[in-house]
């Protein structure tokens, strides 16, 4: 199986978050599965302007970015598969994810994309239908398969381990699996010709 490199993006950067327990246990199973190395960026890290260029990045691909954006536009563009751990924020997902992805466009162009969701009763479902509309238009694919965690917190023990593990864990390697097969086809796509 070929190494590819797969961008764990943490969504949620308010204080007191639990994005960082969701995604340390889904960082185990990447690194894990075999297929990825695993580059954690975690966007509470990097400023991210709600006031977007002039131009959207969809026609200029080299906008003017803060400084504080610099590290974070290198990585997105080195990694050929992302996944996004979010949470539901008022049925959609935060604030601070679109900002990330809005800044970008040949970032995500041609590449694949999986989802972690969490929050109360709707689990990050909502936030990830949201993204599958987002990300249509950035001319990225999102793969089938997804994690959720509904009401994570009756899920996770205090130490942050899932009480029953079996479930996510078989989800997480099929949507693992799924990421692989199509970043691999897509990294081939995007060396023959550029992305349409
Ligand atoms: C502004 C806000 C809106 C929320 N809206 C929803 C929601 O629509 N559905 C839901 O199941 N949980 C909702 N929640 C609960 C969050 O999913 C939960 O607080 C989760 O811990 C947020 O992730 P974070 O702690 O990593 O930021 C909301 C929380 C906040 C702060």
């Amino acid at each position: 199986m070929s190494t590819l490199k797969l961008a764990v993006i943490v969504g949620s950067v308010r204080e007191g978050r639990f994005a960082p327990v969701v995604t340390s246990w889904f960082t185990d199973h990447a690194v894990r599965h075999g297929g990825f190395e695993v580059d954690v960026i975690d966007l509470a890290e990097f400023d991210l302007p709600l006031a977007l260029p002039s131009v959207s990045p969809a026609m200029d691909p080299n906008p003017q970015r803060p400084a504080g954006m610099t590290d974070l536009t290198r990585r997105l563009g080195e990694a050929d598969a992302f996944v996004i751990v979010t949470p539901d924020y008022n049925r959609s997902f935060p604030a601070s994810l679109k900002a990330a992805i809005d800044w970008h466009f040949t970032q995500w162009d041609a590449k694949t994309i999986g989802f972690v969701g969490y929050s109360g009763a709707s689990g990050g479902l909502l936030a990830i239908e949201g993204l599958r509309q987002v990300f249509n238009e950035l001319n990225a694919h999102t793969v089938r398969n997804y994690v959720s965690f509904p009401r994570y917190y009756l899920l996770f023990d205090a130490e942050g381990n899932l009480m029953e593990p079996e479930e996510p864990a078989a989800a997480a390697q099929a949507m693992l699996d799924q990421l692989h097969w199509w970043a691999t086809a897509l990294t081939a796509a995007r060396s023959l010709a550029p992305a349409m």
